[in-house]
């Protein structure tokens, strides 16, 4: 049996993911919301929730399907093609051709192509999924759905009124909580607070309420929409000057971190959750 040095392919796969996600799928620039700081910040609560769960080699083949996994995925694509089996195929050849065992190129091809649905085959497909989930209703989740509606309206052409996108972002978000009121009970406990904090952010939306910086801030990723790294650092500095978000007391832990988690989303490289 051939011994795979799986640490270098993983190395390599992320080179390969930086270059791919930003660069390589023409006309598609740096997705904000599947972009590769999606995928990376995928990746690093891969490690988190799986470090003791997985054994070495599946949290490596792990942080490879983290990586990949929304690699054939566009802005505006909604759910019209199926994103997760074309990503799989796609991240099957690619390693493949990098030398990776067949059964290793089948375990995170089946976590990939298993990724958007509710059936998972192995541990990983499964932690896959939680981590997938876990970013998208992190505390960043109010301002990553503005972001996604920033997208679709950039790929549609279409200008949008303040009040449209804000019916359409409430919309989702809905969506989404109500997707996260059925997860598996292990999982909740794994998301700990994160959903009455996302809750609380929306909240602050919809009344426009005592954080206005909430509604600003998510007007600004509406009209970011998908990103080239100019737009990042123009993002990070922006984030940076919401000094408003310290003036309430009462919810300044919160600000601070929904604060952190856009800082270290802008990042070139996030290496921590
Ligand atoms: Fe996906
Ligand atoms: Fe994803």
């Amino acid at each position: 049996m051939r011994c795979v040095d799986y640490q270098k392919v993983l190395n390599v796969v992320r080179r390969y993911a930086r270059n791919h996600y930003g660069r390589r799928i023409p006309q598609r620039k740096q997705s904000g919301t599947h972009g590769y700081r999606h995928v990376r910040t995928v990746e690093n609560i891969s490690v988190y929730i799986a470090g003791n769960i997985l054994s070495e080699r599946e949290l490596t083949l792990l942080r490879i399907a983290s990586l990949l996994h929304d690699c054939i995925r566009m802005p505006g694509d909604f759910d019209q093609r199926d994103h997760a089996a074309e990503s799989a195929e796609y991240a099957g050849t690619l390693l493949r051709k990098m030398g990776l065992d067949k059964d290793d190129v089948e375990a995170v091809k089946t976590a990939i192509a298993e990724h958007s649905g509710r059936k998972w085959s192995s541990r990983i497909s499964e932690m896959l999924w939680i981590a997938d989930k876990a970013e998208q209703i992190s505390p960043f989740a109010p301002f990553r759905r503005a972001m996604f509606v920033g997208e679709h309206i950039r790929s549609s052409s279409k200008p949008l009124e303040e009040e449209q996108a804000f019916d359409i972002l409430l919309g989702l978000y809905e969506k989404r909580m109500r997707k996260l009121e059925n997860f598996p009970e292990r999982i909740r406990e794994i998301l700990g607070n994160i959903p009455d904090m996302n809750r609380y952010f929306y909240g602050e939306i919809v009344d426009n309420g005592q954080e206005s910086w909430v509604w600003e801030m998510s007007w600004f990723a509406i009209n970011q929409g998908y990103k080239n790294i100019e737009d990042i650092l123009a993002f990070r500095e922006y984030v940076r000057s919401i000094n408003k978000m310290k003036e309430n007391k009462r919810h300044e832990k919160y600000a601070s971190l929904v604060r952190a988690y856009l800082l270290r989303w802008a990042d070139a490289e996030p290496d921590i959750l």
